[in-house]
């Protein structure tokens, strides 16, 4: 297996925020996926999901990883929360490297996604009902999909780090 590291898990469950902190602590490179494709779109994803839909991001998403896929070597890399959903990108990414799944409670991500407008998944609908449905949904994939789960509630930024490298260094 690659020596990169694979943060996936659910808006909100810090997969950035750890992602740079860990790639810091690490001396590895980091890379965050929804960043890329900002980048690459000239534009926020709000504001591409508006214009092209769901469908196409979702192709974007997947161009983006394969061409990643082959490249990436000491890296952390940080995922958008819908990226592993697609059987054919969760292979991808266990090839690529260990990948760990963030897990927050749905309570905790109900909070931390609360007053959020950056995300065009959650709009339109009361954010409880949204979570708890797409958390139903998404939690198995994202369990098949790792390597390993690492629950986050209650625990500060230098605990999950703690965690990913011991399990890293397994
Ligand atoms: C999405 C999560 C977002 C972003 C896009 C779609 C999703 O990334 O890729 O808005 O379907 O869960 P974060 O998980 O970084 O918020």
């Amino acid at each position: 297996m690659k020596n990169n590291i694979i943060l996936i898990g659910f808006m909100g469950s810090g997969k950035t925020s750890v992602g740079g902190k860990l790639s810091r602590a690490l001396h590895y490179d980091f890379l965050d996926t929804d960043g890329m494709l900002e980048e690459e779109f000239g534009c926020t994803i709000r504001e591409f999901f508006a214009e092209w839909g769901e469908e196409e991001f979702r192709k974007r998403e997947t161009m983006l990883l394969s061409g990643l896929s082959k490249k990436l070597t000491k890296t952390v890399l940080s995922t958008g929360g819908g990226l592993p959903l697609c059987p054919q990108n969760a292979k991808l990414l266990r090839e690529m490297g260990r990948v760990i799944y963030l897990k927050a409670s749905e309570e905790e991500t109900v909070k931390r996604l609360s007053g959020d407008t950056t995300r065009p998944i959650l709009a339109g609908e009361d954010l409880r009902v949204k979570v708890h449905r797409l958390l139903e949904e998404r939690m198995p994939l994202y369990k098949a999909a790792a390597h390993y789960t690492l629950e986050t509630d209650g625990k500060s930024f230098y605990e999950i780090i703690n965690e990913i490298e011991c399990i890293a260094l397994i």
